[in-house]
């Protein structure tokens, strides 16, 4: 089957039970998952019952979409998302993200724990994402090309909206929170980073750095979608901050962010019209 069927077909399955049809999605990553508790209306669909949706490859939290009205918009919440790391391929990376678009989706906010790479951020930060570097080495375009989606050489320019930024900047000043921006480095994981692979990256020009998104991002700007990306920083980069970095210290930190990124998130999804 194509992968334009594969995606119709996904979409077709939600489409006939969605009570609503949103036009804001927004992606939760690494322990942010549950950030925004309940919604009104809310319609759930796990991956698993998805036809053509990644399955997980171990034991483990699937992902789930979640259908619902948050601060009088519908909207359409991932809860969970898939990796390179995980051995999925770009197309499985793409699928919800274009799956997303098919049914009528027209900006994603997507979220992630990042490390710090720049020493003027700090753990906890909530930093706008301005643009991206990308390492991992491969992507969701390579290959024929989707045509109905978008076109064979997409634009990258502006692929972070500077639009919708300056929305987030106001909304987080709405309700009393920082909002940092910088540049966010991908790379194919699972390990952290080396020290030296860290000062290579600074010296590019990166601020954050990340095992996910940027797939998603490439995907979602093919088809045409308005991205916003915000990272809380979970850490300093290795050999930045002076402590060995584990996975159990991101996920302390987002569950301690938790509160405040769904707060900017709500006023951000407040203020889209
Ligand atoms: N490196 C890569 N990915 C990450 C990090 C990091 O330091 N922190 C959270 N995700």
């Amino acid at each position: 089957m194509s992968e334009l069927k594969k995606l119709k077909r996904a979409a077709l399955f939600v489409q006939k039970r969605a009570k609503i049809s949103p036009k804001i999605g927004l992606v939760l990553g690494s322990g942010l998952s549950d950030a925004l508790g309940k919604l009104e209306r809310e319609q759930r669909f796990s991956w698993a019952k998805i036809p053509n949706f990644p399955q997980p490859t171990v034991v483990g939290h699937a992902g789930e979409w979640v259908f619902g009205i948050l601060e009088k918009k519908s909207v359409l919440i991932s809860r969970g998302r898939v990796h390179f790391y995980e051995g999925y391929s770009m197309s499985e990376i793409a699928f919800p993200i274009r799956v997303m678009k098919l049914l009528g989706i027209e900006r994603v906010i997507l979220t992630n724990a990042a490390g710090a790479i720049n020493t003027d951020l700090k753990v906890g930060d909530l930093v706008l994402i301005r643009d991206h570097i990308n390492t991992i080495p491969d992507n969701p375009l390579r290959g024929e090309n989707i045509a109905e989606l978008g076109p064979r050489f997409p634009n990258l320019l502006d692929a972070y909206s500077a639009r919708l930024r300056a929305l987030a900047k106001e909304a987080a000043r709405d309700v009393g929170l920082e909002l940092r921006e910088g540049v966010y480095i991908a790379t194919p994981g699972p390990m952290y980073e080396t020290p030296a692979e860290i000062e290579a990256y600074k010296r590019l020009g990166a601020d954050l750095v990340g095992m996910s998104t940027v797939p998603e991002v490439i995907a979602a700007r093919h088809c045409g979608l308005e991205v916003l990306a915000i990272s809380v920083v979970t850490n300093m980069a290795a050999g930045i901050g002076a402590d060995k970095l584990t996975h159990e210290e991101v996920l302390e930190i987002t569950k301690r962010r938790e509160h405040d990124l769904a707060k900017l998130l709500r006023a951000i999804v407040a203020r889209f019209s």
